[in-house]
């Protein structure tokens, strides 16, 4: 692929954007507006920039990565894509607004992906031009650095784009996970109730913040605690993949936990709002329970 399309310049669409131009691949990065997809492109030049800091690139490899990116006000130019990648907010009603508008320009050999974490394809494949060329697209967070891609084909997706699709994520270097279009998909099914479920076990005082990510992180391995990966991920995001998968199944065990509908209409979000179960003001995270 020449050139690649990805829409939503926020945390995902430029960690997305990011990983495709270091693969030699062209990028339009557009967001509601052109100033959202240069505040994106800044962005990623920031995070370039702490990378040759640390000896990872050099500078002239970084500028060649940056000058494969532009940021676009609007979806026209997409019609050089071969690849139009929606990463926006995760709801539905903005995503389908997305597809109608960007479908207008897809052309008529071109693939359209959902990077959603829950959302089902085959609904969301309807606002598209050709559900046979509509798939889920499932990158992880932060995306230069994690070695999967859920690819989801949806009822009406045609093999051929899932083998495209299948391939430029290997072209990126990752690896691929097929997964059926049911709800969270492999990892997120797995991993929201988990995460719920320690705003659980924190909503019952049964252990701090600290101790529930010391013990997750010890005692399972895992990179980060279950809280500071809900931060991480956003705790807004959180809670809509949470209630997909609850409103999809209707199946209690995935009723949100109250502490993370409190936090999330506190506007305590993690990471991006500064303050989630830990707060970000300071040099190092502090819990805040
Ligand atoms: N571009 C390229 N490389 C980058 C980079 C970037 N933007 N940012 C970091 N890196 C590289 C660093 O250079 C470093 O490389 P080396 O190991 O070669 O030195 C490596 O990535 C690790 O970076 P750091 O040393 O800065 O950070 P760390 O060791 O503290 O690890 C972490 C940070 C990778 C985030 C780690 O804590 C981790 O794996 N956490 C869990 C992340 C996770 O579970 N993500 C999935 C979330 S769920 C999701 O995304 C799906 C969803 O739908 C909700």
């Amino acid at each position: 692929m020449q050139t690649v399309a990805v829409i939503g310049a926020g945390q995902m669409g430029t960690g997305i954007a990011q990983t495709i131009a270091q693969h030699g691949i062209k990028v339009l990065l557009s967001d509601v507006d052109l100033a959202r997809a240069e505040a994106g492109f800044a962005g990623i030049d920031k995070a370039l920039g702490k990378l040759v800091g640390r000896g990872k690139f050099d500078p002239a490899e970084a500028e060649a990565i940056l000058a494969r990116i532009t940021p676009v006000g609007d979806y026209a130019p997409m019609a050089q894509a071969a690849l139009i990648i929606e990463a926006a907010t995760e709801r539905e009603e903005i995503k389908k607004v997305i597809f109608e508008a960007a479908g207008k320009v897809l052309a008529t050999d071109a693939i359209m992906a959902s990077n959603t974490s829950s959302i089902p394809i085959t609904r969301m494949a309807n606002h598209s031009p050709d559900p046979a060329r509509f798939i889920g697209l499932h990158f992880f967070n932060p995306v230069p650095v994690m070695g999967l891609i859920e690819v989801i084909p949806g009822l009406a997706t045609s093999k051929e784009t899932t083998e495209r699709v299948t391939a430029f994520a290997e072209a990126l270097g990752k690896q691929v996970v097929l997964s059926q279009d049911e709800p969270g998909f492999v990892v997120n099914r797995i991993l929201l109730p988990m995460i719920n479920e320690a705003v659980f076990v924190l909503g019952q005082s049964t252990a701090s913040i600290a101790d529930i990510d010391k013990g997750c992180r010890l005692g399972l391995n895992h990179p980060m605690g279950p809280l500071e990966l809900a931060d991480f991920v956003g705790l807004d995001t959180c809670f809509e993949i949470i209630k997909v998968l609850y409103a999809t199944t209707g199946d209690s065990k995935y009723r949100p936990a109250p502490l993370l509908v409190k936090y999330v209409e506190a506007g305590w979000l993690g990471r991006k709002s500064g303050r989630g179960f830990y707060d970000y003001s300071g040099e190092a995270p502090v819990p805040t329970r």
